[in-house]
């Protein structure tokens, strides 16, 4: 089955072809213009969908060397995301669906994620827990088959991702923040300033992580001469060390908590070395498989979209699809 995938749940446009569970092509576009904003403007979001996707999709077609008219199905992004990106995705699919004569399959974003590991590690076992971690999502699942997910817990406020956005823009960085921190940080000491961790009680799976980022603010108005003294760079890292031990602590609990074969860590976060190290580090301890997907299908990718509607061919497809902001799991 050859499906084309179509992405545009925020501010990546991407379009990939997907022919059984085999990646023939995958493009991404990461849309530029938000970084003067210090995050995403949905409204341009949506006009960049408009102006790029029929050249990324053609941009698929051709290093697949695949015909419109070869494809059996095209998988779009349903949701959750932003509105008007979403449907900037679902009203192009339909359209190019309807001109072939093609089914259209809508896909959940965050399932898509989840499933992303099957790309890189097709022999990963149920049931795994699965870390998602991204802009939008701080969300810890229990996989137990293919579309049974339990979700064990989630952030109370901010995801890790918009953590990691949110420091960089008070550190004065550019946006998207996760990897100028990284960046920034990749020489320097993580225990040069002790930022608080909230590692929430009575073992509950959960996530905060907007007292980090107001401990970051009056970090720096409090010791000013941090910056000119050329400390960002351990600033840089003692943040994201934070971010990072609230993650792993609360893997480590989910995984105590649940017998499972293996653990995995979806999303854009997943794309942090410092964060692979740790993650690495845990799958020693705890004796239990890591699976990490490749970095390109960590982030926003259209390659997960296709994927999952190539391994679930018989998903409702139709011309009433519509747009699911809010989609959960
Ligand atoms: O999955 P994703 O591409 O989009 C959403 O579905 O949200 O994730 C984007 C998020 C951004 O917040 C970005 O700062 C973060 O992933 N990110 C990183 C890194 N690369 C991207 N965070 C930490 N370290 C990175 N290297
Ligand atoms: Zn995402």
């Amino acid at each position: 089955m050859i499906v084309l995938g179509v992405e545009s749940s925020c501010d990546e446009t991407a379009a990939a072809i997907c022919s059984d569970n085999k990646i023939l092509s995958t493009i991404v576009c990461s849309q530029i213009i938000h970084s003067n904003f210090g995050g995403v403007v949905p409204e341009l979001a949506s006009r960049e969908h408009e102006l790029l996707l029929n050249t990324i999709v053609n941009q698929a077609l051709t290093e697949a060397s695949i015909q419109k008219q070869d494809l059996d199905g095209i998988a779009v992004t349903k949701g959750p995301g932003l509105a008007g990106t979403l449907l900037a995705g679902v009203c192009f699919a339909k359209g190019l669906a309807q001109g072939l004569e093609k089914p259209i399959i809508g896909i959940n974003h965050l399932e898509a994620h989840i499933f992303a590991n099957f790309i890189a590690n097709p022999e990963l076992k149920f049931p795994f827990v699965c870390l998602l971690v991204s802009g939008g999502h701080t969300q810890l699942w229990l996989v137990k088959d293919m579309g049974n997910y339990t979700m064990m817990g989630t952030s109370r406020d901010d995801a890790a991702g918009e953590a990691f956005d949110k420091g960089a823009r008070i550190l004065g960085l550019g946006y998207p923040g996760g990897p100028e921190i990284e960046k920034l940080g990749e020489n320097a000491n993580p225990k040069a300033v002790d930022f608080p961790r909230a590692f929430l009680k009575d073992d509950k799976l959960e996530f905060s992580f907007s007292g980090l980022k107001t401990s970051l603010r009056y970090h720096l108005e409090n010791h000013p001469d941090h910056l000119s003294q050329g400390g960002l760079p351990d600033l840089a890292a003692s943040y994201q060390e934070a971010v990072i031990d609230a993650l792993v602590m609360q893997l480590e609990r989910a995984l105590r908590q649940h017998e499972v074969r293996a653990f995995a860590c979806v999303g854009g976060v997943a794309r942090n070395q410092r964060l692979r190290q740790r993650l690495d580090a845990l799958s020693v301890k705890t004796g239990l498989p890591l699976m990490l997907t490749r970095l390109p299908y960590c982030t926003d990718n259209a390659a997960m979209i296709a994927a999952i509607a190539g391994a679930r061919p018989n998903q409702p497809a139709g011309m009433d699809l519509d747009v699911k902001p809010s989609w959960s799991l």
